[in-house]
């Protein structure tokens, strides 16, 4: 008896899975039809779970043939029935349906892979961003010796700041300037300043003595304040032209800009300040006049001392900087 089997019409709904197995076969037969597994008719097979069913056949009578359909339904497709036969019978003639489980998809591997890389690449960014600071300090505490390099310098910062005019006199620019950051950048990092109206010679024209010692250092500290246009500073004075003159034509030293307090308006500054505020930027002093404030291993500290040449400066000890890096990042 000729016989023509076809699996078709796959349906899935959510979970569940209907295969049709329509078969043309003459009238009249006595062909059993049914679907089987391992030899057995499903619904045997399933008898228990019932997942797995076989429908009820239906036929459409042709005038040659009569056509007959019976499904064969997965309430759930599990991992054991991937690669399994399930087979149409009709009379003699089978045909079978082999599930095969999805193959991986390569593309979304990649895809999956580039941006778990991607991710791991901007959290180490973060991190270093984050940790940046305490990394180098602690790399320069560890590694580096303790000499300077001999670069002919003999200072390795120059202390730009507003002098004081008669009347409008800031008592914090002196204690900043003439207490803490000796206290710290000296006595406790060991650096060597250059203070104008410490280190001068009495007597000597400011010109002359701003012009010789600018070469001798490596770094320009300007401290700035608010109100720094109503000092001396910022007001084109000699010694401001000849030390940012040499800072950022001559040399292409490091400036590190210092405001002692939040300057919201930098409109009528200098175009020098501005420059060098939007290409270095600046650190806003943070702390108070009091002890806790000068030790060198406050965040503004730490900060100045990032722009400082590298010198070996309380060293960390790598457990101290792991213990330093988790307080951080759990607080
Ligand atoms: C199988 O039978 C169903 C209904 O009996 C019908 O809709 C479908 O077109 C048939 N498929 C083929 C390939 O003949
Ligand atoms: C399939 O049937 C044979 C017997 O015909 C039996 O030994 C075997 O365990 C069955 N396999 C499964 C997976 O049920
Ligand atoms: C499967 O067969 C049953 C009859 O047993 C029928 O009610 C149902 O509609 C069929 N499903 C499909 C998707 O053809």
């Amino acid at each position: 008896t000729p016989e023509r089997l076809k699996q078709n019409g796959l349906t899935m709904a959510s979970s569940t899975l209907i295969v049709d197995c329509n078969i043309t076969d003459v009238r009249e037969n006595t062909n059993l039809r049914c679907w089987k597994v391992n030899n057995t008719q499903v619904d045997l097979y399933y008898r228990e779970s019932k997942r797995i069913t076989e429908g009820i056949e239906s036929c459409v009578p042709f005038a040659q043939y009569n056509r007959y359909t019976v499904n064969i339904t997965f309430l759930e497709v599990k991992m054991e029935d991937y690669g399994r036969h399930f087979v149409c019978h009709a009379g003699v003639s089978a045909a079978y349906i082999v599930l095969k489980l999805p193959a991986p998809d390569s593309q979304a591997y990649l895809i999956g892979g580039f941006i778990a890389l991607t991710g791991v690449a901007v959290s180490i960014m973060c991190i270093y961003n984050f940790f940046k600071i305490d990394i180098v300090l602690w790399y320069r505490g560890a590694f580096r010796s303790i000499g300077s390099v001999d670069d002919g310098k003999l200072y390795d910062a120059y202390v730009l700041y507003p002098k004081p005019l008669s009347g409008s006199h800031r008592w914090e620019v002196d204690v900043m300037v003439l207490k803490i950051l000796p206290e710290v950048l000296e006595r406790q990092c060991g650096y060597k300043l250059f203070i104008f109206g410490r280190d001068d010679v009495p007597g000597q024209a400011v010109a002359s003595v701003t012009d010789e010692n600018i070469k001798l250092c490596r770094r320009l500290i300007i401290i700035i304040v608010p109100e720094s246009l109503s000092f001396g500073l910022l007001k084109n004075t000699a010694e401001e032209q000849i030390t940012v003159y040499n800072a950022l034509i001559q040399d292409g030293m490091k400036v590190i800009l210092i405001e002692l307090e939040k300057i919201k308006d930098y409109t009528d500054m200098p175009e020098s300040i501005k420059y060098i505020r939007q290409k270095h930027g600046a650190i806003q002093w943070s702390g108070d006049f009091t002890e806790e404030s000068q030790s060198a291993k406050t965040k503004f500290w730490k900060k100045v001392r990032f722009h400082m040449p590298p010198r070996r400066c309380p060293p960390l000890s790598p457990v101290q900087l792991l213990m330093h890096v988790l307080c951080l990042y759990s607080g």
